[in-house]
């Protein structure tokens, strides 16, 4: 008797413990259910669910705006949307551009498809420019898409002495004294910087141009000279230097250009047309012409080793 109860007992027990595992699992099942029911109304589910990577995923979320994101959610998978957005400069605002303009272009490095789009050289040269904003002072945009409004004069012009230039140069104040100071910590080096070019009014920088265009022909003048309104001396801050015995086309030898390099930034100057980089900024390089953008946006070019178009799409515009 005592022997058959506790065998009653025994799987009652049983039983009791297959009902508690059965209602845990129950439960479990339950909320893993209800967690993959919310999960699939995540965004990370749609995007991977798409077919993108968890990594594209992470880039579309730090970088993608709504708008962005449902364009994304509603086409078919990009195969080189993380090469696009996962670039360094990308533009959230210009998405459909890059997208486009790769389209066009898969040759091109994911690097030049956002550069390029970013600072608008995509389009042929001098076509539907935009009025540069010149609030920005010495930060101010000009280049074949940046043009300066018709009415723009700069407010402080200074003309610099004989020792420092070769016949008549000007600058815009600020650029002026920092050239000055550049010149004094140049000459303590035995370097000696000589201004050719500064401040240009419209009128003298359209006779610069003609004058190429005259001699050359448009191609090369449009390669070495801007046309008005779009040229950085009518700005005051763009200055041509070189030293003695040289010449544009020898000053990269020059002791004087090497000292450039190693110190222009800490004067708040940047050497703007550099060589390789022609099809970014629009000019041949010109080894001699230099852009006053102030000591710690100068600085902070030099370290991203980028032109000035690109930081300001980047840094500046891209910021407002
Ligand atoms: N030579 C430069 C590009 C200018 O004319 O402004
Ligand atoms: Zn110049």
């Amino acid at each position: 008797m005592a022997t058959k109860t506790k065998f009653k007992l025994k799987n009652k027990f049983k039983l009791i413990i297959v009902l508690i595992v059965l209602i845990i699992g129950l439960i479990y099942g339950g909320v893993r259910y209800k967690n993959y029911q919310k999960y699939r109304t995540t965004l990370e589910y749609k995007i991977l669910s798409k077919g993108y990577d968890l990594e594209t995923y992470k880039l579309i979320e730090e970088k993608l705006s709504k708008e962005n994101l449902d364009y994304i959610l509603e086409e078919d998978k990009y195969d080189y949307l993380k090469k696009i957005i996962g670039e360094k400069f990308y533009i959230d605002k210009y998405l459909h551009k890059y997208l486009d303009f790769y389209s066009k272009n898969d040759k091109k490095s994911f690097k030049d498809i956002v550069s390029l789009v970013n600072v608008s050289a995509t389009r042929p040269w001098y076509q539907d420019p935009i009025i540069t904003d010149t609030s920005k002072n010495e930060l101010v945009l000009v280049n074949k898409f940046y043009k300066l409004p018709d009415d723009y004069t700069p407010s402080s012009i200074k003309t610099f002495s004989k020792t420092y230039a070769y016949g008549e140069v000007k600058a815009e104040e600020t650029c002026y004294k920092a050239f000055i100071e550049m010149a004094n910590a140049a000459k303590k080096d035995d370097i000696t910087l000589i201004l050719t070019s500064g401040y240009r009014t419209k009128e003298s920088q359209k006779s610069v141009y003609d004058d190429f265009k005259n001699k050359k022909g448009i191609e090369y003048a449009d390669e070495f000279a801007a046309r008005e309104g779009h040229s950085e001396h009518e700005t005051g801050l763009a200055l041509d230097i070189l030293t003695y015995n040289a010449y544009t086309n020898t000053f990269k030898e020059t002791k004087a250009y090497s000292w450039l390099q190693a110190h222009a930034s800490e004067y708040g100057f940047i050497e703007r047309y550099k060589e390789g980089l022609e099809y970014m900024t629009g000019y041949a390089p010109e080894s001699w012409h230099y852009r006053y953008v102030g000591k710690d946006v100068a600085k902070a070019i030099e370290t991203l080793d980028i032109t000035y178009d690109e930081y300001y799409a980047f840094y500046i515009d891209n910021h407002e």
